[in-house]
């Protein structure tokens, strides 16, 4: 891993998942995980008492996270490897937050997706999107036509609302980027 990452995941990476929310005793769902550039620091942040599914359909890169996790002593990070459907076989309501960072565009059927994470959120919880490649930021794939705020519709559409936007240098593939990642609430959750 290079230095900036190493430095993204024991720090900056950490610093930037408690500002978008993610506390200690958090259930965290990291949709897409890959080597764990976030999966490693919400584990962290979630401390013992929480816990990170890093969910991924890529063999070889959760075999890295799992390599990563262990040299650091966390202990707190259940892997998940699918077929690349949309089934987490995560119970309903059981997770506080749920990441889909720089995935959207790799995924045509968006919607099983957020009907996947609506399930698995609690009635509480926060859906965390990072929107990489979209319109206006090096667009590629299903995104390549899409702008933030058609992003934000369409999320809307399914069930949440959107909160609110954290913009900062993040973690892109192996290295930090300028970046803003777009925070949703169920739809269902009525504050008294
Ligand atoms: C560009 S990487 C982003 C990794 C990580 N979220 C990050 O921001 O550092 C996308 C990851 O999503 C995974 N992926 C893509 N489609 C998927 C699907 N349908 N189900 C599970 N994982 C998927 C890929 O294997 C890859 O590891």
């Amino acid at each position: 891993m290079n230095k900036e990452m190493k430095e993204w995941e024991e720090k900056k990476g950490i610093k930037f998942l408690k500002r978008i929310g993610i506390k200690p005793g958090h259930k965290i769902l990291d949709f897409g995980a890959r080597v764990g550039h976030y999966s490693i620091p919400a584990a962290v942040v979630a401390e013992n008492t929480g816990k990170v599914y890093a969910l991924d359909k890529n063999n070889d890169s959760l075999n890295e996270l799992k390599r990563k996790a262990k040299k650091q002593k966390l202990e707190n990070i259940s892997l998940i490897k699918t077929k690349g459907n949309f089934e987490t076989g995560l119970k309903k309501n059981s997770v506080d937050i749920a990441l889909a960072y720089d995935i959207l565009h790799l995924i045509n059927n968006r919607k099983k997706l957020y009907k996947e994470i609506f399930r698995v959120l609690q009635k509480n919880g926060l859906f965390s999107v990072y929107p990489k490649h979209n319109k206006l930021d090096q667009p590629q794939k299903n995104l390549k036509n899409l702008s933030p705020k058609d992003i934000i519709k369409e999320i809307e559409n399914h069930n949440f609302f959107f909160q609110k936007e954290y913009c900062g240098l993040i973690s892109h593939d192996d290295f930090l980027n300028k970046g803003c990642v777009l925070n949703f609430k169920k739809k269902d959750f009525k504050e008294v």
